[in-house]
């Protein structure tokens, strides 16, 4: 194990500064073409990254372990199910003694604050995964695919429609540092953290209506209306997004060209329709790939700024 003086963690969005930001996703499509030549970037050979889930994953799971497997290093899958975290070992201890086997750690938990204790006892690069506050790997890769479909998304219009959840408020992080508007639909009693609101209420407009939120933007982006640890609130909570469903016929309020994207697992006929989700209008699926490349440049940049 490399020893690194001062780690730098990926917990949010503002963990990046707006270049460091925009280099990553550089690096990204960079790396996603290297890849396509079968041309190698082993930037992690005999190295280790520790990969910590509280809550289920596929895209996640499967791109930070095939992005280590294809820069020459290895992923370790650790639950808590199977691991002392399980069973009650204090966060600070598991992040002071897995920090010295491992090169990186990348944590998916329910707490914000869970992310937040494991880095600062870690002294190896620390990734939020997803908490129940924000998801900043997948916003990576929602950058990354909107750069390669319109270009830069400075000055552009983003309409968020849905639950004002993990999702939504890394989006809000988004508009700031990629500069631009976000406009937001959340039904009653489902708005982001009021505290994130008022801190970018330069970068977000809050709309009463999906309609209202979607004219004129440039990508609309919604999201499940029940995350994970939501299980027993689903039924009230399609009663309350009655309406939010984002279908061809909202997408006509926005831009032309206007791109739909969603982070996945989606829920057909709940927060989307099949149709638009099979529309070429929606880049999911390319949104989904990017994770892979998105988060490989974002280990390698967290490696090569922490030594
Ligand atoms: N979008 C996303 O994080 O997917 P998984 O839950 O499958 O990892
Ligand atoms: N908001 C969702 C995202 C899943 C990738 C959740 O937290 O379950």
């Amino acid at each position: 194990m490399a020893q690194m003086k001062k780690p730098r963690h990926f917990l949010t969005l503002l963990d990046l500064t707006k270049d460091e930001l925009k280099a990553v996703i550089d690096r990204a499509i960079e790396l996603k073409a290297l890849l396509r030549e079968g041309k190698p970037h082993e930037h992690f050979n005999n190295r280790v990254l520790g990969m910590i889930f509280e809550k289920s994953s596929t895209r996640t799971r499967v791109s930070f372990e095939a992005g280590m497997a294809q820069m020459g290093g290895h992923a370790l899958f650790l639950s808590p199910r199977d691991t002392q975290l399980g069973r009650g070992e204090p966060i600070e201890d598991s992040a002071r003694v897995l920090s010295r086997m491992v090169d990186l750690v990348m944590i998916r938990t329910f707490a914000h604050e869970t992310v937040e204790r494991f880095a600062a006892y870690s002294n190896v690069p620390v990734i939020n995964a997803l908490t129940d506050a924000h998801h900043p790997c997948q916003l990576l890769a929602d950058i990354q695919t909107y750069v390669e479909h319109r270009g830069s998304l400075s000055g552009k219009t983003v309409a968020w429609v849905g639950d004002g959840n993990n999702m939504c408020q890394s989006y809000i992080h988004a508009a700031e540092q990629c500069d631009f508007e976000l406009r937001m639909a959340c039904p009653d009693g489902f708005a982001p953290d009021a505290n994130l609101l008022e801190n970018f209420k330069h970068r977000v407009v809050v709309c009463s209506t999906p309609e209202e939120a979607v004219r004129d933007t440039d990508l609309v982006v919604t999201d499940t209306w029940a995350s994970m640890g939501q299980e027993d609130e689903k039924q009230a909570r399609e009663k309350a997004f009655a309406g939010y469903q984002v279908d061809h016929e909202l997408m006509s309020f926005a831009k032309p060209d206007a791109l739909f994207m969603h982070c996945l697992p989606a829920y057909r006929g709940k927060e989307v329709s099949n149709e638009l989700l099979e529309d070429p209008e929606s880049v999911v699926w390319d949104e989904a790939e990017n994770r892979l490349h998105a988060q490989k440049a974002l280990m390698e940049f967290l490696d090569k700024h922490s030594r």
